[in-house]
C-alpha cells in the first residue's frame, strides 16, 4: 500500500522553534519557523520565557503540518536549558534558565571536592552547563519554590519535558536529554540519589527518564514518538549509527559526537560521556561529545554588537578581502570554556592586535575560531577514543560558508562532508519517531537515505595550519583566570 502521509519533527533550538515535515526518503515537505526573545539580565545570565517558546511550537507545528497526514511527531531541542512549572496551571514559575547562563558559577565552585563523583556517575564535569545546578539555583532564590517542588506541586523539566508535557499532558524526559542534568547515572540510566543528594534536588518534582525512541502519547490524534536532545538528534539524522562514526553540528554553538557503541567512555581529556540515543527498550547507545560553546553566536555578536556586518552571511566576503587573518586571534570565551577547557572563569580576548589589523582579519580569526575550537576537541577526542578521524560529517547553518568549511578541512587535515538533507537534527528527531511508529522499518533503510551533497578536502601542499594552531593555543591561555 502506498504511504500517503508523513512524519513531523519540531525542533526547539536556542535561537528558534521549526517544524519541518519529511517524506519517507527523508525529504522535506513544509517548514514552519518562529523566533523567540533572548533574554540577558545582567552581565553572563541568559535567559527565555517558556510561555513563549511554547506559543512558538504551536504555531508552527500548526503552520507546518496544515491539513498533511501525518503518522508521527518526533522532538528534538535545545538541552540543559532549565524550566519548572506549576504542575495545576501549567505555566512556568521562573524564567528558564538556558544552556548558555554562568550564574552557578559562585554555586558550582562551592561544590569542589565532588568533581571525580560527577565525572564517574554523570559522565559530566561538573559546571554551569548543565541542568542541575541551574534547577539547585532556582530552589535557593525562588522563595518558597523548595517547598513546592518536595510537595510535587511544581515540576522540572528540560525543554523536551516540558513540550511532552505541553503536548500529551505526562511528565518524561527522554534520556539523552537526561544525561544532560548531572543528575542522571550514566551506566544505570536512572536519576542517582548520591548525585541528587549533593544538589540538594528533591526528586518528586523530576520526570519519569523514558527512552528516546517511543510512544510518550498522543497530540491530537497524532504520536508523540520521539525526544532526542538537538546533538544527538543530528547523531541520529547523519545516520552514525556505527561505532566511531561521528559528526559535528555548527549552530549557535558547535558539538561534535561520536558513537562510542553500547559502553559509556570515560573522557580523561575534557570531553562529555552522554548518551546518544536509545531505541525502546535496547540497550543504549553512547557517545563522546565535545561541545563549543560560541561559534555562530560569534558571527551573530559581529553583526548585532558590533555591527561589523549585516548579516551573517556576509562574514564570509569579509573575511575573503585578506589572505590570512594577519596575526590575530579571536578566543570567543563568552560562556567560559567549554570542551576541552571546562573553565568557567575564561573570558573572551582578540589576541595579536597590530595597526595592520583590518576588520577583514577579525572575519577570518572569527571563522578560524570555529576551525580552531574543532580541532581542539578532535584532538581530545581521538587521545580518549584511540581513532583517528577519517573524514567528518557536519550540518547546521554554518556549514554554508565555503571559506569556513575549507578552513575546517586544512586545519583537520581531513575531508569535511556534507549531506543533501543538512537539516539533519529535525531529521533525526522524525526518524526516531517513524521507527517508533513502523513508518521505517529498520536503522538501514534510514541509512538508505544519506546522500553526500558537497566535500571539502584538505588542500593538498597548502600552508601549513600548526603554526597558526599553535598562536590559537597561546590566545586560549590569555583567556584563562579572568573572573577573581
Ligand atoms: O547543548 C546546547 C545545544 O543543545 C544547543 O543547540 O542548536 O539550539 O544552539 P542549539
Amino acid at each position: 500500500m502506498p504511504r500517503q502521509h508523513y512524519v513531523a519533527a519540531i525542533d526547539q533550538g536556542t535561537t528558534s522553534s521549526r517544524c519541518i515535515v519529511f517524506d519517507q526518503g527523508g525529504n522535506i515537505i513544509s517548514v514552519a519557523q518562529r523566533e523567540h526573545r533572548q533574554i540577558f539580565p545582567r552581565p553572563g545570565w541568559v535567559e527565555h520565557d517558556a510561555a513563549e517558546i511554547w506559543e512558538a511550537v504551536r504555531a508552527v507545528l500548526d503552520d507546518a503540518v496544515g491539513g498533511l497526514d501525518i503518522a508521527a511527531l518526533g522532538i528534538t531541542n535545545q538541552r540543559e536549558t532549565t524550566v519548572v512549572w506549576d504542575r495545576l496551571t501549567g505555566e512556568p514559575v521562573s524564567p528558564a534558565i538556558v544552556w548558555q547562563d554562568t550564574r552557578t558559577d559562585g554555586l558550582i565552585r562551592s561544590l569542589a571536592g565532588s568533581e571525580e563523583l560527577f565525572r564517574e556517575r554523570a559522565g559530566l564535569p561538573l559546571t554551569t552547563y548543565f541542568s542541575g545546578p541551574k534547577l539547585r539555583w532556582l530552589l535557593e532564590e525562588t522563595p518558597g519554590l523548595r517547598g513546592r517542588a518536595e510537595r510535587g506541586e511544581v515540576l522540572f523539566g528540560t525543554v523536551d519535558s516540558w513540550l511532552i508535557w505541553k503536548l500529551t499532558g505526562r511528565h518524561v524526559t527522554d534520556v539523552t536529554n537526561a544525561s544532560r542534568t548531572l543528575m542522571m547515572n550514566i551506566h544505570t540510566l536512572a536519576w542517582d540519589d548520591d548525585l541528587l543528594a549533593v544538589l540538594d534536588v528533591p526528586r518528586a518534582m523530576l520526570p519519569e527518564i523514558r527512552p528516546s525512541v517511543e510512544v510518550y502519547g498522543h497530540h491530537r490524534g497524532i504520536p508523540v514518538a520521539s525526544a532526542l536532545g538537538d546533538q544527538q538528534a543530528a547523531l541520529f539524522g547523519q545516520t552514525c549509527f556505527a561505532p566511531g562514526e561521528t559528526k559535528s553540528t555548527y549552530g549557535s554553538g558547535s558539538f561534535l559526537l561520536m558513537n562510542t557503541g553500547h559502553e559509556p567512555v570515560t573522557s580523561k581529556h575534557g570531553l562529555l560521556t552522554t548518551v546518544g540515543y536509545q531505541i525502546g527498550d535496547a540497550p543504549a547507545t553512547y557517545a563522546l561529545e565535545g561541545a563549543i560553546a560560541v561559534t555562530g553566536s560569534l558571527v551573530q555578536w559581529l553583526r548585532d554588537n558590533l555591527g561589523l556586518i549585516s548579516s551573517a552571511a556576509e562574514i564570509e566576503t569579509l573575511a575573503k578581502t585578506v589572505d590570512d587573518n594577519g596575526g590575530c586571534y579571536f578566543v570567543p570565551a563568552f560562556s567560559g570554556l567549554f570542551a576541552p577547557h571546562w573553565r568557567s572563569d575564561a573570558r573572551g580576548v582578540i589576541a595579536g592586535l597590530t595597526a595592520f589589523v583590518t576588520k577583514g582579519h577579525i572575519a577570518r580569526a572569527v571563522l578560524e575560531a570555529t576551525a580552531f575550537q574543532t580541532r581542539e576537541v578532535v584532538d581530545a577526542m581521538d587521545a580518549d577514543a584511540g581513532l583517528a578521524l577519517t573524514s567528518l560529517r557536519v550540518d547546521g547553518g554554518m556549514t554554508a560558508d565555503n571559506l569556513l568549511m575549507q578552513t575546517l578541512a586544512d586545519v583537520l587535515a581531513v575531508p569535511v562532508i556534507r549531506p543533501v538533507v543538512a537539516e539533519t537534527t529535525a531529521l533525526g528527531a522524525a526518524y526516531a519517531a517513524g521507527l517508533a511508529t513502523g513508518y521505517w522499518p529498520d536503522l538501514d533503510s534510514l541509512r538508505a537515505n544519506w546522500h553526500r551533497a558537497a566535500e571539502w578536502r584538505p588542500v593538498a601542499g597548502g600552508p601549513s595550519r600548526e603554526r597558526d594552531y599553535h598562536y590559537w593555543k597561546k590566545a586560549v591561555a590569555r583567556t584563562l583566570d579572568w573572573v577573581e
